[in-house]
């Protein structure tokens, strides 16, 4: 079946930038009766093999939602699970990571996060700073709002030491303060889980975005799904305002 998907897809016409929000993890486990953490590190199976799989296609850009600034409202002893699956995950996955020529960026604040996870994500964009495959963006306490207001402050700061000025500012100038600076836009925004919404995700970079919800948890996101997704996305009309 992958196979037979994996050939409808136009390699000529990969989306550049991919944007996941991974979600369904807990209704995932709830519906075998494990707890919610199960279902995260069963996600993160999939995080893993879909990374290998965009990279594999020729996705340029793959951005992934791990962990959102609301996401601190859940019991810390999830919030922990998060983190220390993540530290896991970062530190067995980052030779590999090296060997695809993945290099690993974070999204959003990550001064706030647990010292250990920052550690282990720090040392992977170092490590895999001069990789010049795709850019693994791993959004971590992160916030499309935040990521805007970021930007703000940091504007401000460079009009204050004139390294701008006000008349020029524009879109071009403005996208480089956000988190995804020298990225290009998000083309494809992938959503599993079955709800149909942003939750906060690279609102900014998604304006033009085409979006793609499936029912599918994020658990049970198979290699298929993202080819399905990018088929879906190669027969949609993108006519950014024009005709
Ligand atoms: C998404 O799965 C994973 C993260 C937020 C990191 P959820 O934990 O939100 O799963 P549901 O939505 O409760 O099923
Ligand atoms: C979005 O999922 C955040 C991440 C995937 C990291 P949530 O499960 O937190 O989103 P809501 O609460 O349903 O909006
Ligand atoms: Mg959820």
């Amino acid at each position: 079946m992958q196979e037979n998907l994996l050939n409808q897809i136009d390699l000529n016409n990969i989306p550049k930038h991919v944007a996941i929000i991974l979600d369904g993890n807990g209704r995932w486990a709830k519906k075998r009766f494990l707890p919610r953490f199960k279902g995260h590190q069963e996600g993160m199976k999939r995080v893993v093999e879909i990374v290998e799989v965009a990279s594999d296609i020729g996705i340029k850009y793959l951005s992934v939602y791990a962990f959102s600034t609301e996401n601190w409202k859940r019991p810390v002893l999830e919030v922990n699970s998060l983190m220390d699956l993540l530290v896991y995950y970062v530190e067995i996955q980052l030779d590999r990571l090296k060997k695809n020529n993945v290099r690993v960026i974070t999204l959003g604040d990550i001064s706030k996060i647990p010292a250990k996870a920052k550690n282990a994500i720090i040392k992977a964009c170092n490590e895999t700073s001069s990789n010049t495959g795709m850019v693994l963006n791993i959004a971590l306490n992160y916030g499309g709002r935040d990521d805007i207001i970021n930007a703000t402050k940091n504007i401000i700061k460079d009009l204050e030491l004139e390294k701008i000025n006000l008349d020029n500012l524009n879109e071009d100038i403005f996208k480089n303060y956000l988190y995804t600076k020298n990225q290009p836009d998000v083309d494809l925004l992938i959503r599993s889980g079955g709800e149909k919404r942003l939750s906060n995700f690279l609102l900014y970079q998604t304006a033009y975005a085409e979006l793609y919800f499936t029912d599918c948890l994020w658990p049970d996101f198979k290699e298929e799904e993202l080819f399905k997704s990018i088929i879906d996305y190669q027969n949609r009309n993108r006519r950014f305002g024009g005709v």
